[in-house]
């Protein structure tokens, strides 16, 4: 057990005296396929070896005991009374009433977590929050819900209790992860297809640019909603499109004039990015790094220039590592700040960081941050269930 789970479940015995179920829910990260996951498009996530690390029991009664300690701040609620407000409680919260809405048979719990995934880093904490949360629940109530079901709850949570019209694919990511693999998820179906990353002389390099824009959320939400207002113009003439996946590029373009130039620009981005990703899992399959990396860079100047979500921080980023002739390089997640994801030459890994380090310091006066990512499994259970029901 990594130190801080361990300290986690340290915690919980102190305040609670008595032995917890423990529960490790991980980040993630996305190769490629952004902003296609509510359009129900493709995407290429995986979980990653930065976590969230829960210990659990039943409360014994209806409150919730639940004590974060990264934030060393503890509350207590009832399962009666779930409002959204201002904090991480929210997600929790959120969990809690997506169980009830399903009349599933829960009751308050004492929890004390904490973790290493750096907030508002773009490598979704706040899914591995939902999720984590939500797979204790599940085991310590035998709910009986499959990992497709606890991503749904968890993805409920941010859009009814954090107003984040999200996609699934980070709570898909963080539940259904896979060693030394990436998820090609059809967010249609809603079914993926596990494919082997071979990184072989190449690494996972995130630079975290540590900007984080408080638009963030409504700006995803606007997107979301252009590309609805999209799929209703084309619908119009064929009713049989529901989703941006439906419609080519061809089709796009014949509905050009019919739409703001805006909306047209941020659809086109959608339907060619939905089209990337599948070209990329293919070149994945074969190993094939360097033209996966290309396409990272397409998809990175798409997000930049048509979609606008990125932020001069990545921009700059992306560009220096172009520059540097980095295998493959893009801004990932939602955007507008967080991490830039970096397909990166082992033997170039160590030079690309100096100069990142002093180019960005001259640029922003400030520091990014480094992280090498390792491709895990997804939510699991760290305690043997035998060891956690003896009394
Ligand atoms: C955020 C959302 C996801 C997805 C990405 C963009 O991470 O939570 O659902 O839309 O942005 O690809």
């Amino acid at each position: 057990m990594p130190d801080v789970a361990r300290s986690v479940v340290a915690i919980f015995k102190q305040k609670f005296s008595r032995e917890p179920m423990v529960i490790r829910a991980p980040g993630r990260i996305n190769l490629i396929g952004e902003h296609t996951d509510y359009n129900e498009g493709f995407v290429l996530p995986a979980a990653i070896d930065r976590a969230i690390y829960f210990a659990m029991a039943p409360s014994d009664t209806d409150r919730c005991n639940i004590y974060s300690t990264d934030k060393d701040e503890g509350v207590s609620f009832s399962i009666h009374d779930l409002n959204p407000g201002e904090t991480w409680v929210n997600y929790l919260m959120g969990v809690m009433d997506g169980f009830e809405r399903k009349g599933l048979p829960i009751h308050g719990v004492d929890c004390v977590f904490g973790g290493d995934i750096p907030v508002g880093g773009g490598l979704s904490s706040s899914a591995a929050l939902c999720n984590g949360f939500g797979f204790g629940l599940n085991q310590l109530y035998k709910c009986g819900l499959d990992r497709l079901a606890l991503a749904k709850i968890s993805q409920y949570a941010e859009h009814e209790f954090v107003s984040l019209l999200c996609g699934l694919m980070d709570q898909y990511a963080s539940l259904f992860g896979k060693k030394n693999a990436a998820l090609l998820l059809d967010c249609r179906s809603q079914k993926h297809e596990v494919i082997p990353v071979h990184l072989t002389d190449h690494s996972l390099l995130l630079v975290d640019t540590k900007v984080k824009h408080s638009l963030a959320s409504s700006a995803y939400n606007d997107r979301r909603k252009a590309c609805e207002e999209g799929v209703k113009i084309i619908r119009e003439k064929n009713n049989d499109i529901s989703s941006l996946r439906d419609v080519s590029r061809i089709l796009l373009l014949e509905h050009r004039d019919s739409m703001a130039p805006d909306i047209f620009a941020k659809c086109l981005y959608v339907v060619e990015e939905i089209q990337r990703t599948l070209q990329a899992a293919e070149l994945l399959k074969i190993d094939e790094l360097v033209k996966f990396g290309r396409l990272m860079y397409e998809t990175h100047w798409g997000l930049s220039q048509s979609y606008e979500v990125s932020c001069v921080e990545l921009d700059f980023l992306v560009a220096l590592a172009e520059e540097e002739k980095i295998t493959g390089a893009r801004m990932m997640g939602g955007g507008f700040g967080g991490c830039t994801i970096n397909l990166i030459q082992n033997d170039k890994a160590k030079a690309f960081k100096e100069k990142v380090i002093r180019q960005y310091a001259v640029n922003f006066n400030s520091q990014p941050e480094f992280y090498l990512v390792n491709l895990v499994d997804g939510v699991s259970l760290m305690n043997d269930k035998r060891e956690y029901l003896q009394p």
